[in-house]
């Protein structure tokens, strides 16, 4: 038994001095990368050539799309890798130790911006914390990500059929976008993270970067998303439909009966107050105006002038 526990100690005695090592090696190397590096000086040796900078973006849920105000609420987070040369080391000098996990404030970052944003506007994942990946040649991996709000024009005239495009255009805003060039690492949108969404379908997700007008690069990430719209089949467009058969249904009741004008007053009414509960749920856009208003506006016109033709009748019979 003594032997046993004489053993396990003698062997911790071994494994110990390991572990201190490597988390020696870490320290060192820490210190050896970060002793006189500057986190506020662009990494860029060479001003005459591009700083290359891969980027990529991850939808991890679509929140909401505001028709009236025009704007598309998503939890999307960007991956971006770029070459900082000051930061690479040989792995062999420091127990082969290949990567390092750091604060994202001990190193330089490229700021984006999202610029057609609609909340406010600063660099993804500005005000939150993440941790960079530096690898031994030098390469960092900065994953931001944010609660986006972003701007897009809506076309709501065929709702609830509608598929709403929206195109994300992320930049560096200011100082330093004339030295990057952008690369988009996937042709797509990435999502492995994504969770599904009740009302609506990813239908396109492109991401592309490239090379604007005034010289700069730009990193696009277009979404257009299909609205699943049977809520709205089963609460609008059926009872409209509905309504719209019982109008012509007025004629084949007899002049004489006199219940003419109260069925299409009836329909009329009960029309009205169908209006004024669905008007809630489509969206109040008048650019274009959706189809389905109108509809409803005319069918509520023509039941009016049913109305009126049944009540001439009826005097005319008497
Ligand atoms: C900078 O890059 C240009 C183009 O690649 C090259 O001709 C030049 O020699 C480089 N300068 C230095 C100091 O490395
Ligand atoms: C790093 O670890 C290796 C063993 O993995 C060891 O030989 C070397 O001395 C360590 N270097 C430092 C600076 O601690
Ligand atoms: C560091 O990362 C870059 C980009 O992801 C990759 O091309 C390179 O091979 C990596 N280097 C090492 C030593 O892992």
């Amino acid at each position: 038994m003594n032997v046993i526990v004489l053993c396990f100690l003698v062997l911790l005695q071994v494994v110990m001095p390991c572990v201190g090592q490597t988390f020696e090696n870490v320290t060192k190397l820490y210190d050896d990368l970060f002793s006189s590096y500057r986190n506020n000086i662009t990494p860029l040796n060479n001003q005459s050539e591009p700083f290359e900078i891969t980027l990529a973006f991850y939808l991890l849920s679509i929140n909401s799309f505001r028709e009236v105000e025009e704007t598309l609420v998503l939890t999307g987070g960007l991956a971006i890798v770029w070459k900082d040369t000051s930061l690479s080391w040989n792995p062999v000098e420091y127990g082969n130790i290949n990567s390092l996990d750091v604060d994202s404030k001990d190193v330089w970052l490229p700021w984006f911006y999202l610029q057609n944003n609609a909340k406010k506007f600063e660099p993804v994942g500005f005000d939150s914390a993440f941790r960079v990946n530096i690898n031994s040649s030098g390469f960092v991996n900065y994953s931001p990500g944010s609660i986006l709000e972003a701007k897009c024009q809506t076309d709501i005239s065929k709702f609830p059929f509608d598929t709403q495009p929206c195109l994300l255009e992320f930049l560096a805003w200011g100082g330093g976008a004339t030295f990057y060039k952008l690369i988009s690492f996937f042709e797509e949108v990435n999502l492995d993270f994504y969770t599904k969404d009740s009302n609506w379908e990813v239908v396109t997700r492109k991401t592309y970067a490239q090379i604007e007008p005034e010289g700069y690069y730009k990193f696009h990430m277009s979404l257009s998303l299909k609205r699943k719209p049977m809520y709205y089949i089963i609460m609008i467009v059926l009872p409209t439909m509905l309504l719209s058969f019982l109008n012509p249904l007025v004629f084949l009741l007899p002049v004489e009966s006199g219940e003419r004008i109260s069925l299409s007053m009836t329909i009329l009414l009960s029309y009205a107050i169908f209006l004024t509960l669905v008007s809630a749920s489509i969206p109040a856009s008048s650019n274009p105006m959706c189809f389905l208003l109108i509809v409803m506006i005319i069918i509520m016109l023509i039941s009016g002038l049913t109305k009126n033709k049944t009540k001439g009748r009826y005097s005319y019979g008497l």
